[in-house]
């Protein structure tokens, strides 16, 4: 079943395709960040998230990603300051995996405004027995390349620098990289450059559309620079 998932970016509900379409213990590295729960607009226009009203989607796909992950495996899971307590707390309580470390990913930049400017994010790093890790030098504080926003950019894109450092010291070459909120693709464009496979889920139209352009644009690149 899984085969139908692998190597593109499925426009659907990870919740339904995670809960029937995915077998057990098949995926190598869960890399993905869930809608956290703020329920906020973003930027002038005012850009939304789909499931962003509160956390509760994140409690409902955590048990599903131990389920589908292969043993001795890690789960990437990005969250914000406001829901990483209770996040945890759900993992802790409600959940088989164990919680190896919380980094910190530090944005380039941060708008100015009133009162506290947010210029992170976290990233809890969830195991499923014992995992191997590649990198010498993985701190757990990280940080994120200057995102440049337009109408049409997806509000939460992450750095592909730091996905793809990620996916290096959590995998190999032709490992099966999950990402289930797959958003503008950024995971999908991480593993076409780092020889992985993938399974991305994207169930906003718009966003999965950008995604499908991002990731042509982008391995046709690779095509001429290898050329
Ligand atoms: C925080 S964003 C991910 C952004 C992504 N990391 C990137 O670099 O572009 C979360 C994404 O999950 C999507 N989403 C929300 N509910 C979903 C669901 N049930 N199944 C699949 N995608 C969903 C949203 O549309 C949104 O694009």
């Amino acid at each position: 079943m899984i085969e139908k998932y692998l190597n593109k970016i499925t426009l659907g509900d990870s919740l339904q395709i995670l809960g029937g379409g995915v077998n057990d213990s098949s995926i190598d590295l869960i890399v993905t960040d869930p809608p956290y729960g703020d329920g906020c607009g973003y930027g002038r226009n005012g850009k939304t998230i789909l499931n962003n009203e509160d956390e509760s989607i994140n409690y409902k796909i955590i048990p599903l990603l131990y389920k589908v992950l292969k043993p001795d495996k890690s789960c990437y899971l990005f969250t914000n300051w406001k829901f990483e307590s209770k996040i945890r707390h759900f993992i802790e309580n409600e959940t088989n995996f164990n919680i190896r470390m919380l980094i910190c990913i530090v944005k380039n930049n941060f708008g100015l405004g009133y009162g506290f400017r947010n210029q992170s994010e976290y990233c809890l790093v969830l195991e499923k027995g014992n995992p191997k890790y590649n990198l010498n030098d993985f701190s757990n504080v990280l940080k994120m390349q200057h995102i440049q926003h337009d109408q049409e950019t997806h509000p939460h894109q992450k750095g592909l620098y730091l996905i793809k450092k990620i996916i290096r010291h959590s995998s190999n070459e032709g490992d099966i990289v999950l990402d289930c909120f797959s958003g503008s693709g950024t995971t999908a464009v991480a593993c076409s450059e780092l020889n992985r496979q993938f399974i991305c889920i994207e169930k906003d139209e718009k966003y999965y559309k950008l995604s499908l352009d991002r990731l042509k644009n982008d391995t046709a690149q690779q095509k001429l620079f290898i050329l």
